[in-house]
């Protein structure tokens, strides 16, 4: 068991954190159409009841509303943070707050203590586990495999955990069905691109109070969400420079009229990178030596492993805060080198970092929702391993956000569905 408190047992001025996190809530609540619609529909049904949820989420307003739709829904909830700087403590005040829930999160936990609230949220015996980056289907797999047999299944939000899942399955080892929430076109052609380009971007401009106009933004990766910063970029007036490993990427990149180049070489020229590559060591010393005087250097990626931090510790005659959430690291010959939020993912960790916007998680956590309730109802279909999200739930979320902007479009005629269908049509 662990002794690791819920919020409510930590904070001072419960009160007030509480009522702040609220409105944080309620503000974002009025831009979630999909949450807001799938609100009427789980409370009126209960879809979830007799379900227990462990969650390991980023804990901020938005994701609050996913986790209170399914204590809406009829379960109990448990849910921690799943990054030591993304926690918001007046939402986990405020989610804490409602008996449904408990929240264990708090924003700069050290290492203990964040794995600490990871079992403490175990300790609620999940039926269902919502992961942003796998650490608690981890958790659950190492130290608690009794409780498998009772677990329906679990959902994941992110690109890099559901690589270390689709890794644990191809070795035999995940015990339960999970859907990969994160790469269904709903999720990933919004929240990586749009989501992370555009908030990714804003928090580096926010936290450093400088421009793109005229910059060599170099952006390590180009999936979904190198794909996002670089068209933003672009957007703003950046020079995009863009560095790959796998050439049809680098290709599309180069297609795209992006110059592409390997990172050494970017180093060189570079004024703000953006690792958004999921892998480590992206950003290295022989890369900081050749960087100019200034450069910023920001995460996207899920975890602070891409730009070497010890590396740059190492070169640094000086480190020093040159303003809330950017680290200066000074080199012998006078370059100042910035970090920015520690090298973890910027739009989430940075002092002022709002995560994504609203309309984006509107939809990530509309498909959160209703993969939730499709374990509950359909559970025993799903086998042990890593799932597609159905086609038809991704549908019904964008079919809800469609009615909910006032778009209207076509549908197929029944001679164009069997013509769709048929493969005997020619010339
Ligand atoms: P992706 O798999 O589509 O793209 C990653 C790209 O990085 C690939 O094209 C790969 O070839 C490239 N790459 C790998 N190693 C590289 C290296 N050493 N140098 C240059 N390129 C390299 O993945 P996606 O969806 O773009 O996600 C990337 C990361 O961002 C993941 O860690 C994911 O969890 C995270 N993420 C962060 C979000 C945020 O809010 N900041 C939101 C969504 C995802």
């Amino acid at each position: 068991m662990s002794t690791y408190p819920p919020i409510g047992e930590q904070l001072d001025d419960f009160e007030s954190a509480r009522e702040e996190g609220r409105r944080k809530m309620d503000w974002a609540l009025q831009h979630m159409p999909i949450l807001r619609e799938l609100r009427e529909q789980f409370r009126e049904s209960k879809p979830l009841a007799g379900q227990t949820i462990g969650m390991a989420m980023h804990v901020e307003a938005k994701t609050a509303n996913l986790v209170e739709l399914l204590a809406l829904g009829g379960a109990e909830v448990a849910i921690t943070g799943c990054n030591p700087l993304s926690t918001h403590d007046d939402v986990s005040a405020a989610l804490d707050a409602n008996d449904d829930i408990t929240s264990y999160a708090k924003r700069g936990v050290g290492e203990d203590d964040y794995y600490a609230a990871i079992e403490s949220v175990v300790d609620h015996e999940p039926t269902i586990t919502v992961d942003d980056g796998m650490d608690m289907v981890y958790a659950i797999h190492e130290d608690y495999p009794e409780l498998i047999d009772t677990i329906v299944g679990g959902a994941e939000e992110t690109t890099t955990g559901v690589h270390r899942l689709r890794a644990m399955d191809d070795d035999g080892e995940l015990r339960y069905p999970v859907f990969a929430v994160n790469d269904t076109p709903m999720k990933r052609l919004f929240d990586n691109v749009h989501g992370t380009g555009e908030s990714s971007l804003a928090t580096i401009a926010m936290t450093t109070n400088l421009s793109y106009a005229g910059k060599n933004v170099v952006v390590a990766g180009y999936g979904y969400c190198g794909k996002g910063v670089a068209k933003k970029a672009a957007g703003q007036n950046a020079n995009v420079i863009v560095t790959e490993v796998e050439p049809r990427r680098a290709l599309e990149a180069h297609m795209e009229g992006y110059d592409v180049m390997p990172m050494n070489e970017a180093a060189e020229i570079g004024d703000v990178f953006v690792t958004t590559t999921g892998n480590r060591d992206v950003i290295t010393r022989e890369d900081f030596e050749v960087m100019d005087d200034g450069v910023l250097l920001a995460n996207a990626g899920h975890f602070d492993v891409e730009i070497d931090l010890d590396a740059l510790s190492d070169l640094a005659v000086d480190e020093y805060e040159a303003r809330d959430g950017v680290r200066a690291y000074e080199m012998a010959d006078g370059r100042r080198l910035n970090v920015i939020a520690e090298g973890r993912l910027v739009n989430l960790a940075s002092p002022i970092a709002l995560g994504h916007p609203v309309e984006v998680m509107d939809q990530s956590f509309g498909i959160q929702a209703v993969c939730v309730r499709e374990l509950v109802e359909h559970g025993e279909e799903y086998d042990a391993g890593v799932h597609d999200v159905p086609d038809d739930l991704d549908r019904e979320v964008a079919e809800i956000k469609l009615d909910a902007e006032g778009v209207d479009i076509d549908s197929l005629t029944e001679t164009q569905a069997e013509y769709m269908d048929s493969w005997s049509h020619g010339t």
